[in-house]
């Protein structure tokens, strides 16, 4: 038996794996239960049921997810059925909630040679689940949300995957992975082998000091001052901070931030270079670095399941004070009023 490291290390050499790199008969030799038909665990089940794996979806009592499953032409049974029932759990519920589910429902039926398999490194790599000895863990998360993931294998494309094998029990844990990954539509664009550890830190930090916490603040704080101090009118000042992050996005996203910058006008560039740095200066960088710390330390991961386990009060609150912040004025106005562009 082996495991990925258990702290972040150089990842593992770039290797992108394809289709015909894949088994797909691995997979489709298991009995797959997806926990939880939300917004990867929907698009995993479609996916995997297309790709002709058996699969069931595993539904909490009285969840409305059952009848959407069932709707979509996947058995839905009740979370511990399902796990009874497959030999291979994938544990596609919110991260907070997976420690509790598993212990409960799914820790009692796994046995020797079982497989399970997460979308995100968070509850094994910070401790909150420990798989028994003689399971495959796995990790299969596609670089995007599920209704991407079902869309573009609808549209016979996929999304990129990473994957690894965290504990491998069978002896061809990585080869179930990369079957998995096949299966859901992964290697039809590609798949890369990360660990736990790496995915885990990785993409909490991308989340917060980008993608949904440092680039938000960057643009709220940026819109506030455009509006309050520069006069410009609230729907301008959403357009040119807000709205437009996408056609930059795009271009960063499609052609790298080289090719961005040979794409946007010289007058855009020169003042990037002017001022992007005052912006993003060394505090901003001592910020992010002790978000990383917060990471890899556990720190945040136990500061977001006490969060979790006391009902998400501040969560919850931060949530309904945003919603009112005179950013989001503009930002149905434009919603509603213009045709989608
Ligand atoms: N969202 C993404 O873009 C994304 C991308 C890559 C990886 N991931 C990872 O994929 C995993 C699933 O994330 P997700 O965003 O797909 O989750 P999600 O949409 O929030 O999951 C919803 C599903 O989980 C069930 N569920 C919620 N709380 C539960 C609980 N306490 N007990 C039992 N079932 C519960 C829901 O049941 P009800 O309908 O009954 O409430 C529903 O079936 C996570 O590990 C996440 O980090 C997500």
């Amino acid at each position: 038996m082996t495991s990925d490291t258990a702290a972040p290390r150089a990842g593992a050499p770039f290797r992108v794996w394809a289709d015909a790199d894949c088994d797909l008969s691995l997979v489709r030799g298991r009995k797959v239960a997806v926990i939880g038909y939300g917004n990867q665990g929907r698009a995993h089940a479609l996916n995997l049921r297309d790709s002709g794996v058996e699969v069931v979806a595993g539904v909490r009592a009285g969840s409305d997810k059952a009848a959407q499953a069932e709707a979509d032409g996947v058995r839905a049974l009740p979370t511990a059925e399902a796990a009874r029932w497959a030999d291979l759990v994938a544990l596609l519920i919110p991260d907070e909630a997976q420690a509790d589910v598993f212990a409960a429902d799914i820790a009692p039926y796994l046995g020797d040679g079982d497989a399970l398999l997460f979308g995100h490194g968070f509850a094994v790599h910070f401790g909150f689940i420990a798989p028994p000895p003689g399971v495959d863990v796995l990790l299969c998360a596609p670089k995007g949300p599920g209704r991407w993931l079902r869309a573009n294998y609808e549209q016979g494309s996929g999304l990129a995957c990473i994957v690894a094998a965290h504990q491998d029990a069978s002896g061809t844990a990585f080869d179930l992975v990369l079957s998995y990954a096949a299966g859901i539509g992964g290697g039809r664009v590609g798949v890369m082998q990360t660990s736990f550890a790496e995915e885990c830190v990785a993409d909490l930090y991308g989340e917060q000091t980008v993608l949904c916490g440092g680039m938000v603040e960057l643009v709220r704080a940026a819109w506030s001052i455009l509006v309050e101090e520069g006069g410009v009118a609230p729907h301008m000042a959403y357009y040119d901070v807000v709205k437009e992050v996408k056609l930059i996005a795009d271009l960063m996203f499609e052609r790298g931030i080289a090719q961005m910058y040979e794409a946007i006008s010289d007058t855009a560039e020169f003042g990037a270079y002017r001022t992007g740095p005052r912006i993003i200066g060394e505090d901003a960088k001592a910020a992010m670095r002790a978000a990383l710390e917060d990471i890899r330390t556990g720190r945040f991961a136990e500061d977001w399941m006490e969060e979790a386990r006391a009902g998400k009060p501040n969560f919850h609150a931060t949530r309904a004070a945003l919603k009112s912040h005179p950013i989001e004025g503009p930002a149905a106005a434009l919603h509603d009023a213009l045709k989608r562009d």
